[in-house]
């Protein structure tokens, strides 16, 4: 018996003439980070992608781990399970053409068990329930408002790895990046750096607006480090026969620092992403 091996359709998923391209609710510029971001992450740990639509960041997801080291990508939504109106987008959501459209994508673009799990319903319930490997990336694209989101990366937080990476897309609605802080925490000392609009690290999260549209979409991104963790001031170690010394002054980062992990290709004023959100329902 053979297993099949999905290999990721690049062509496809990277479309984005107008007319072709893959109907969805995230800018090029963000699909490219999430492709550079996925990369990164280690085979042994997970991507997981909480709010997935049409599978538009999913393919991007599954193209960078390909190009990567074979993360698996688990993708979760309600689709039809959620029935509430949170969004001026819920009846598309919800409407049983929208999860149709994401599997015939998955299909397109090859996307097999191998490399993707799906799961059908809803961001807390799913990071309280995982048993899965260490999570190496992070996606919230979910319901965006800032108790949703605080709640959603709360259930994920503990399921995170040591140097994992979290985006929260949307970022620019109300009380976002606010909740992300609250859940990542700001100050290096609690072990993050976020990406700023201009690639360099911030203790604290920074927007990284949609260039096209900056009050719509945008991302927050973290990356956690373990480094920045360590204890303020080292030990003196005891020192027979000589003079206790002071201990050097602590190092940790102060200035900020170019981000790594991404390759900062935003598609500043290209045009090309002044898409209409998807109106039928
Ligand atoms: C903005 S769309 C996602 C767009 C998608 N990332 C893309 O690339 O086009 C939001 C999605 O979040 C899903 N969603 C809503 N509440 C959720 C929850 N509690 N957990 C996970 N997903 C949720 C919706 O069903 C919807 O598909």
């Amino acid at each position: 018996m053979t297993t099949r091996t999905s290999v990721i359709d690049a062509g496809v998923v990277t479309e984005w003439a107008r007319s072709k391209r893959h109907t969805g609710q995230t800018e090029l510029s963000a699909c490219r980070r999430l492709r550079a971001l996925a990369a990164s992450v280690p085979s042994g740990q997970a991507i997981v992608e909480l709010g997935v639509y049409r599978g538009r960041a999913t393919g991007w997801l599954l193209l960078g781990a390909q190009e990567g080291h074979g993360a698996h990508v688990t993708a979760v939504d309600p689709w039809g399970m959620r029935r509430d109106h949170y969004s001026p987008y819920s009846g598309t959501y919800s409407h049983p053409a929208t999860y149709q459209a994401f599997k015939s994508h998955m299909d397109r673009i090859d996307a097999g068990p191998e490399v993707l799990t799906v799961k059908r319903g809803y961001a807390r319930t799913t990071g309280a329930k995982w048993r899965g490997p260490a999570v190496g990336l992070l996606v919230h694209d979910a319901e965006h408002t800032g108790a949703a989101v605080a709640a959603d990366l709360q259930a994920w937080v503990e399921h995170l790895a040591d140097d994992a990476a979290v985006v929260v897309h949307g970022a620019a609605e109300p009380g976002v990046v606010a909740a992300t802080a609250r859940v990542l925490g700001t100050g290096y000392t609690a072990g993050w750096r976020y990406t700023g609009p201009d690639g360099w690290s911030y203790d604290e999260p920074v927007l990284i607006p949609w260039t096209r549209r900056p009050g719509r979409r945008g991302l927050v991104v973290a990356h956690r480090d373990p480094a920045l963790l360590r204890p303020a001031t080292p030990a003196v170690e005891d020192d027979p026969g000589g003079e206790e010394e002071a201990a050097p002054a602590d190092e940790g980062p102060q200035q900020p620092e170019p981000a790594d992990g991404d390759t900062g290709q935003g598609q500043a004023g290209s045009g090309r992403e002044d898409e209409p959100e998807d109106a039928w329902s």
